[in-house]
């Protein structure tokens, strides 16, 4: 693997090719937060018009920390898992309360705050402060374990730390927000989790499953 090519060609790829997506429309670390938790559990789609109302009701950290919760709840209706709702907006009020309300750029600090895991730390830190942390959900384990021809068993806890160590290693650190937005447009888009479209992919030369006829095989997941 050519590092320097594979983030050339990922980065060159995304910049022309990303969806015009809302989210990808604001720099504000707040904002990019908001669409990070949306996204974990539910599809782009069904995010869109969630996240645009959301945004226009709540615009600052401030007004969703002074939200009551009815109207909070009002606005996630439909999009479930509802506990991400409450645990965003007390991680918001200890962003108003403890950091002057600008969320913090340290994986530290962001990770301390309440339904802040690994990932949604990494995306807001390198999407929003261009910071080069790893953020590895099951689509980028996807790509990578084709990318880099990685054998474990992608539904054992333990795996996501082989990834972020490998993520961490191949980042850029010129542009680590197209780096880690490329990966995950790269799995939405082309590496997809059945009939990977290989021939139109912008990183086909760098990938060794492909090399190895193996990116239908990959990732290995056991099933529950
Ligand atoms: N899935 C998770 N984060 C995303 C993002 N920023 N853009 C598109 N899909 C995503």
């Amino acid at each position: 693997m050519n590092k320097q090519q594979f983030q050339q060609d990922l980065i060159g790829w995304f910049q022309k090719e990303q969806r015009d997506l809302p989210w990808r429309r604001t720099a504000d670390p707040y904002q990019i937060w908001i669409s990070e938790v949306m996204l974990q559990q539910t599809r782009v789609d069904t995010v869109i018009p969630y996240y645009k109302r959301f945004v226009e009701k709540f615009p600052t950290v401030e007004t969703l920390a002074a939200a009551e919760e009815e109207t909070l709840l009002k606005l996630w209706e439909g999009l479930g898992y509802y506990s991400r709702a409450r645990n965003l907006q007390a991680g918001v009020r200890e962003v108003a309360e403890n950091y002057g309300g600008i969320v913090p750029n340290t994986r530290k600090e962001i990770s301390s705050l309440k339904g802040v895991g690994p990932y949604t730390a990494g995306a807001v830190l390198s999407i929003a402060y261009g910071v080069p942390e790893h953020a590895v959900d099951g689509n980028v384990m996807r790509v990578l374990s084709r990318i880099l021809l990685i054998e474990e068993d992608i539904a054992k806890p333990k795996t996501r730390k082989t990834f972020e160590h490998a993520v961490t290693e191949l980042i850029s650190h010129e542009d680590p927000s197209s780096f880690n937005q490329g990966l995950m447009e790269l799995g939405a888009l082309i590496c997809t989790p059945t009939s990977p479209k290989c021939l139109l992919c912008p990183v086909r030369e760098h990938c060794a499953a492909f090399d190895a006829g193996k990116e239908t095989e990959l990732p290995v997941k056991t099933k529950v």
